[in-house]
């Protein structure tokens, strides 16, 4: 075969894929070998210049970037659609249809409205020769370049129809690509999209079509205008839309009255979420041509079409102002106050702006015009600004260092999105405290649960954990819905919970990162509250499996006065703060040492050493390293043995590894 014939096969299995791909959604070939297909295109065009050809499927290419986009004319307006909300409206507008035609019963055929922007393309003999947004209805702007970039909008007819025809639909995101996007932008520090459309169309309107390209923009065409004679319908339109090979959507469906019209609305309004772009109704158009002639159009409005809208679910307002109040786990959360705004039939007045990393990456300053969405029952949300309309006036949010609550410092560990505060007893946080303070993995008091720390907050019995102990039974029986045997149980269960020890109060006072593991650890290897409470971050990290972010977080708890005395308090309260279980000896010579052990030993398994090992305080680790203090090296010791001898790490053997643990068990007093 020779070259032109061939390049001539390979566009039509290209353009053929893509028809398949993007049109009818039912691929035939795979990726690797319509690429195989493309490079092999690429490579005979590149040696053959005189085969080269703007049409080719690979020269999907924009245009030069250009400095504004120039004024296209429409030739017919672009037309909008009238809305109808309820079910009222859409059934006047099917009785004025009727009525207008003199006709019992009207077709018509409904179509998904889809939430991008309209554009029209034009065609020369079946080739794309020009497109343009839909601007005012009747003068757009021409983004021609921009168009062709969009894998769907087809640059050649697959039906060489002589002549002009120009298709129209809408250009949209699709919300995966719109995810996609967001992140790419998150990694790069731009801001993110506040939705797919404004996305979609700040990426139609770019001057360099190769940044369109990069945001993966899709199409959908719902008409072309002066259809031929032989195409009566709307129906027969869009088959003759996909088999040109534009994309239809297939989510079409014709109703023999209005009712099953409404029928199909209901159904998408409900289903929306299952599609990966955004709808925003439902089209409802007259099906015959020949009718909808004959009721025109008045001013923008078609008479023969309705676009019924789905209950909004974004709204564009003012950001007059941000508040922060505080959760029931400490966390400072930032409150959007808003002009207020109506979205589905609810008047918005605040929306969750999440927390203040969210606030930054998404560029959301105060005095903003903002994007809020409200889906069903979750609550409103800033998506984000409409930067266009910035004044200059907006200011940029910033978290308090103090708690709006109980004024203790805030925290807001690196990397992490939320900000805390750092008291235990703050009233925002003290209900969810005590109700874990009681748990059984912590003091363990049987009765107090959720509605009881709601009750005693509320009722200002407890204001710190040490309120708890001066309770008695009549405080007790004069809440709500707690009879007197209740009572008494509970003040035993609470009197009881002060000789749980160390470990479990520690669980109990909600140190961040300091679950059960790690209270134990460190309950084991200081003993008491007061040692721990001297401890720096060093000493901390002494102690097994306790890296910088929990030594960090425990030294921040005991920084704060208010800890300090909330612990007192307990103390004052008889609560123990000592642990009694079983402990390293205070000298152990081996605690924080660092062992790794290598080969088989011959007096004792693997297990067995490590465990030895760990009951004196010293670690066990799996690889050698710096920071390894010795390896024990038993019967046929391999590579770790190598690695320690080129790291100078101390070996020994094991008679000198059990020697060292009897020594370590009965200290030589000092
Ligand atoms: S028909 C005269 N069909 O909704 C009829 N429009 O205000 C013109 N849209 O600007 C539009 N999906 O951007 C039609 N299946 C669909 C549509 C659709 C989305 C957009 C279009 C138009 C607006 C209607």
């Amino acid at each position: 075969m020779n070259a032109g014939d061939r390049v001539e096969t390979l566009r039509a299995q290209l353009d053929e894929a893509n028809y398949r791909y993007y049109v009818l959604d039912a691929p035939t070939i795979a990726d690797a070998a319509y690429d195989e297909m493309m490079r092999e295109l690429q490579e005979i065009e590149a040696a053959h210049p005189e085969l080269q050809s703007e049409l080719s499927p690979t020269r999907r290419v924009g245009a030069a970037p250009s400095a504004r986009f120039a004024p296209v004319e429409h030739r017919t307006t672009m037309l909008s659609l009238a809305n109808a909300f309820s079910i009222d409206e859409r059934r006047a507008f099917d009785e004025r249809v009727r009525k207008l035609l003199g006709e019992p019963q009207v077709a018509y055929i409904c179509e998904l409205k889809i939430d991008g922007l309209a554009v029209a393309l034009r065609y020369r003999d079946g080739v794309f020769v020009q497109g343009a947004t839909r601007g005012d209805g009747r003068v757009g702007e021409e983004v021609t370049g921009n168009l062709r970039v969009i894998p769907g909008v087809p640059l050649r007819l697959r039906e060489r129809l002589a002549g002009e025809f120009e298709a129209r639909g809408e250009v949209y995101l699709r919300k995966s690509d719109f995810h996609e996007l967001n992140l790419r932008r998150e990694r790069n520090g731009a801001p993110r999209f506040a939705n797919p459309r404004n996305a979609a169309s700040g990426g139609l309107r770019q001057l360099d079509p190769e940044l369109t390209r990069e945001r993966h923009l899709s199409f959908f065409a719902y008409t072309f205008v002066e259809p031929p004679p032989a195409i009566a319908t709307q129906h027969a339109a869009l088959e003759r839309l996909r088999a040109l090979g534009f994309p239809v959507n297939p989510n079409v469906r014709p109703a023999a009255s209005i009712d099953e019209a409404v029928a199909f609305c209901e159904e998408w309004e409900r289903r929306r979420d299952e599609l990966d772009y955004e709808i925003d109704g439902v089209a409802i158009k007259v099906d015959r041509f020949d009718f909808q002639e004959r009721l025109g159009t008045v001013a923008r409005d078609p008479r023969w079409a309705v676009a019924f809208k789905f209950k909004a679910r974004e709204a564009t307002t003012k950001l007059e102002g941000i508040t922060v109040s505080v959760g029931r786990t400490g966390t400072l959360n930032p409150n959007a106050v808003l002009a207020p705004v109506e979205i589905g039939g609810i008047t918005i007045r605040n929306a969750t702006l999440h927390n203040e990393a969210y606030i930054a990456s998404n560029d959301i300053r105060i005095g903003d015009q903002v994007i809020v969405v409200r889906a069903g029952d979750v609550i409103p949300r800033v998506v984000g600004p409409i930067r266009e309309l910035r004044t200059g006036k907006e200011r940029i949010f910033h978290m308090p260092t103090k708690c709006p609550v109980c004024g203790a410092d805030v925290d807001r560990p690196e990397g992490e999105a939320m900000a805390r505060c750092t008291n235990a007893s703050c009233p925002a946080q003290l209900v969810e405290r005590l109700r874990h303070f009681a748990s059984r993995a912590a003091m363990d008091i049987e009765g107090l649960g959720d509605v009881l720390s709601e009750q005693l907050v509320a009722g200002g019995l407890v204001k710190t954990f040490a309120d708890l102990y001066a309770l008695d039974g009549q405080r007790f029986a004069s809440l709500e819905r707690l009879g007197e045997k209740s009572a008494a149980n509970l003040v035993q269960a609470i009197a009881a919970s002060k000789k749980r020890g160390l470990t479990r109060l520690l669980i109990g006072l909600g140190i961040r990162y300091v679950g059960e593991q790690t209270a134990a650890i460190l309950a084991r290897d200081f003993r008491t509250m007061e040692a721990l409470s001297a401890a720096d971050e060093e000493s901390l990290q002494r102690s097994e499996g306790i890296g910088p972010e929990v030594a960090a977080s425990v030294r921040l708890f005991f920084a704060q006065r208010r800890n300090r005395d909330a612990i007192e308090a307990l103390a004052a309260a008889g609560v123990e703060m000592v642990e009694r279980g079983a402990a390293p000896p205070p000298d152990s010579a081996l605690k924080g040492k660092r062992f790794v052990l290598t080969g088989t030993l011959a007096s004792m398994t693997r297990d067995e050493a490590k465990a030895a090992l760990e009951a004196l305080g010293a670690r066990t680790s799996d690889s050698v390293s710096g920071k390894t203090d010795f390896v024990v090296a038993g019967e046929e010791a391999g590579s770790k043995l190598q690695r320690a001898k080129e790291l100078g790490v101390p070996t020994i053997d094991e008679e000198t590894f059990r020697r060292m643990l009897t020594e370590a068990r009965s200290p030589t007093p000092r």
